[in-house]
């Protein structure tokens, strides 16, 4: 069903560039219809600044902790998130997971849940306290005596009013994922994503899908959003965006879950409930569905030169599949992922499991879009918390399944390399 209302002009403007990702995505036979003022609602709300009390600024409803006021704090453009600057400026466009093993079970932090909200409400609610980013350098010496820095976080906790974490905490840092192109990506069946999975055996590498419990209660699906595949679908993942990450109540998670040492939270939350509408965040969906791919993802493969070929030849194309087919659509996705969890070994593994997934399992990132982001970051950070400088430094954290294309890599000429790394760059 579709509302019809005369389009606004941001909305006109989005229908332009609807119709050249319809080009690149022509939609299933006999349903063309965009429902663009729906996409328009989910922009707006998108874009929302929510507020944590009844105040002139923003929709209220924000809290009573939350990471940001806004999707755009994390997801600037729709875009991805940078690490912070220096080690004295808190984390702001990532997160910080939590955990705490009891028995055989892993459970959210009894202090601060299952996240670290930095944000309070002034005056009423502390924040949970904030998160520095220390980097420690280490150099390795690739096969032609190259020398290359890697870096890997250490992480200094700052204000925490519930206590210092214990030594048993488990924790795992995050930063905001690039979302355009994501509809594509939700558009993969999991019979396909399972058909992959068991073909990467001959491949030498070992991608799962990630199966997460089903909300309706049914059998257990195929999960994909989030950097270990935790979320289905984008419905859920707005939904859990909105709840954690914001502190937004919704039918999907009715209530705040204030840990009972934080009774100011408890109070300030009492009676709140669906501060957003199930309409609401179909709307969100909508949104998130119609953001274009990066415009690299139009070209057709760029099979031919030397970048192409090494990649193909290191093994990188195993994991990072340059096509996956969409069940019911002519042209396939172009994202560079296969959706599926790889054991990337213990230099990456941040020692917490999620759902099914271990701490050195990662969902494969896409690498569309990469070379846009890298040129425009004034810290870019890849891997799934932002240790990477740059695609070389990507590709040496990569251990595990991952080894053999890694080492293949190391192998290359300097001149080999840069080939790799352009061609990556131009995804
Ligand atoms: C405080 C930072 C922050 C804010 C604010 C935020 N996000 Fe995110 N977003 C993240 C992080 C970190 C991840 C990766 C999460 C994971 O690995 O589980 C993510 C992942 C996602 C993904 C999945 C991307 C992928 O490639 O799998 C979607 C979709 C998304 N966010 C949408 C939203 C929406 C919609 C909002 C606003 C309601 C929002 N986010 C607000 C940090 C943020
Ligand atoms: C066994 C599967 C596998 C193979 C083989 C593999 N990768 Fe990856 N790659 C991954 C996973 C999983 C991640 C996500 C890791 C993380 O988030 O920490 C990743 C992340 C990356 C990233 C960072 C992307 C971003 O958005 O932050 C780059 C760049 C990359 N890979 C390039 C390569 C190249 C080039 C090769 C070949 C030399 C390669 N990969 C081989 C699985 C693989």
């Amino acid at each position: 069903m579709f509302r019809v209302r005369p389009p606004s002009p941001a909305a006109l403007a989005l229908a332009v560039t609807l119709a050249c990702v319809a080009a690149l995505a022509p939609s299933r036979a006999g349903t063309p219809v965009q429902d663009v003022a729906g996409i328009e609602r989910g922009r707006i709300l998108f874009e929302q600044r929510w507020s944590v009390a009844p105040s002139g600024l923003g929709r209220w409803g924000r809290g009573p902790t939350s990471n940001g006021e806004t999707c755009l704090d994390c997801h600037a453009g729709a875009g991805r998130g940078s690490p912070p600057a220096s080690a004295e400026v808190p984390l702001r466009q990532g997160v910080l997971r939590l955990s705490q093993r009891v028995g055989a079970l892993l459970l959210p932090h009894p202090a601060y849940g299952n996240q670290l909200q930095y944000q309070g409400v002034l005056g009423k609610v502390p924040g949970e306290g904030e998160v520095h980013v220390e980097w420690h350098e280490h150099v390795i010496t690739l096969a032609d005596g190259t020398r290359a820095s890697l870096r890997r976080p250490v992480l200094h906790l700052t204000g925490l009013p519930f206590g210092e974490l214990s030594a048993d905490t488990l924790v795992s840092l995050r930063l905001a994922p690039a979302l355009g192109g994501l509809g594509l990506l939700e558009d993969v069946s999991a019979t396909t994503l399972a058909r992959v999975a068991a073909g990467q055996r001959a491949a030498g590498v070992s991608g799962r899908a990630h199966l997460v419990p089903d909300a309706g209660g049914g059998e257990p699906v195929t999960g994909r959003f989030g950097h270990k595949a935790m979320q289905p679908d984008l419905r859920a993942r707005a939904a859990g965006a909105l709840f954690m990450d914001l502190g937004i109540t919704s039918s999907h998670f009715p209530a705040h879950d204030c840990p009972p040492v934080q009774w100011e939270c408890a109070r300030l939350a009492a009676g709140e409930s669906r501060e957003i509408e199930d309409a609401e965040i179909a709307d969100l969906v909508l949104y998130l569905r119609a953001l274009p791919a990066p415009a690299s993802a139009l070209r057709e493969p760029a099979a031919a030169g030397e970048g192409a070929r090494l990649f193909t030849a290191a093994g990188c194309a195993a994991c990072h599949l340059p096509e996956l087919g969409r069940e019911g659509y002519a042209e396939p996705v172009r994202a560079y992922t296969d959706l599926l969890l790889h054991d990337l070994g213990p230099g990456l593994s941040d020692g917490r499991p999620e759902g099914a997934a271990e701490g050195g399992e990662w969902r494969t990132a896409p690498l569309w879009g990469l070379g846009a982001y890298l040129a425009r970051a004034a810290h870019a950070g890849l891997l799934h918390d932002g240790r990477a400088r740059t695609i070389a430094e990507a590709i040496l954290w990569h251990d595990g399944e991952a080894r053999a294309a890694r080492d293949a890599y190391g192998r290359m000429s300097a001149r080999q390399r840069e080939a790799l790394a352009a061609f990556v760059e131009s995804l």
